[in-house]
């Protein structure tokens, strides 16, 4: 056995059918049905393409509940989500938008313990799982990072000193809209909480890890806004805690040498909307057909169908 397999990989005879589907489902090929009948784990080298990729998909296939992996029993997982869910994630991808003003408050605790909680399923490349999530949930220790930065920006952009996104026309933009849209705040948008998912960058993985950071986050969108929180994805913040307000982005903690684009601000959302938008995409869309060979790109009438 390689020093790093302690899977604890249990079957329960009395429940297991030895329908091999855990055998089926393994990434890692690690599983297989020994003379008995019953699926039992290979030696294996080492985690990842070396031996079981720690997906735990042999837990979650089992139609008896007889395989628990690493400790985990059958029975604390979450049961799949029911057949009608594909109507209200349609809703709720539908009803997502930017949420730009948000109420002073704390979110309770708990919710973002579960959202968080929840997250660690989000996919990453290989199962690395090597993503981390920095989450600022006091809103008056965001205030203090805000007021670092905003103060800093502020003062830049007088001396014409912007980051490398910005210029004059667009600082001038985002004033005009503390009016209104931002409220006060064209930083963070009055946002009680931030979520950033980072990755340390390395070599040949660097994009997998920008890829990796950037599914966690809208992973966090939808999940936080299903829990009827507001959400805003933004770029803009980030570039200014890492090129002006250098002293306030330290405040996050994030090591120099992590991939953290995107900074998501969370929060009880201010304005509720009473539908959603109806944005059309549908020349954006490439579908190929079984039937047209020579010319599979569906015009944009038929993709909209
Ligand atoms: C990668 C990315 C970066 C973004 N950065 C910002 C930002 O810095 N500030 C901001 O107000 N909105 C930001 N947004 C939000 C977009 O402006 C917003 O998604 C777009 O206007 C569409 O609006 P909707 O999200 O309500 O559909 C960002 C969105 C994405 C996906």
């Amino acid at each position: 056995m390689g020093i790093e397999q302690k899977t604890h990989f249990e079957v329960n005879k009395a429940k297991c059918i030895q329908c091999g589907m855990c055998v089926n489902t393994c990434t890692g090929m690690v599983i297989e049905l020994g003379k008995d009948g019953y699926p039992t784990m290979k030696e294996f080298e080492r985690y990842g393409w070396k031996g079981c990729w720690r997906c735990q998909h042999c837990l979650a296939v089992c139609p008896q509940g007889a395989i628990s992996i690493f400790d985990k029993k059958p029975e604390d997982s979450l049961l799949p989500p029911p057949s009608e869910m594909g109507n209200y994630m349609e809703r709720l991808i539908v009803n997502r938008r930017s949420c730009r003003r948000f109420l002073n408050k704390n979110v309770d605790p708990q919710t973002i313990t579960r959202i968080l909680s929840a997250m660690s399923a989000a996919p990453t490349g290989g199962n690395s799982c090597n993503v981390e999530y920095t989450v600022i949930d006091d809103k008056d220790r965001v205030k203090e990072i805000w007021k670092l930065a905003y103060d800093k920006m502020d003062l830049c952009a007088k001396k014409h000193i912007y980051t490398s996104s910005f210029s004059d026309f667009y600082y001038s933009k985002m004033k005009q809209s503390e009016k209104t849209v931002r409220k006060n705040d064209l930083l963070f948008c009055g946002a009680p909480h931030l979520f950033i998912a980072h990755e340390k960058c390395e070599g040949k993985w660097t994009e997998d890890s920008k890829v990796n950071c950037n599914i966690a986050t809208t992973y966090f969108e939808l999940i936080a806004n299903a829990f009827g929180l507001g959400t805003i994805i933004m770029s803009y913040p980030s570039d200014v805690l890492q090129e002006i307000a250098t002293e306030a982005g330290k405040m996050l903690g994030i090591p120099d040498n992590h991939y953290k684009k995107l900074i998501v601000g969370f929060g009880y959302p201010e304005i509720p909307y009473s539908r959603g938008v109806q944005k059309d995409r549908t020349s954006k869309i490439h579908r190929y057909t079984k039937t047209r060979q020579e010319s599979s790109i569906i015009p944009n009438e038929e993709a909209a169908e």
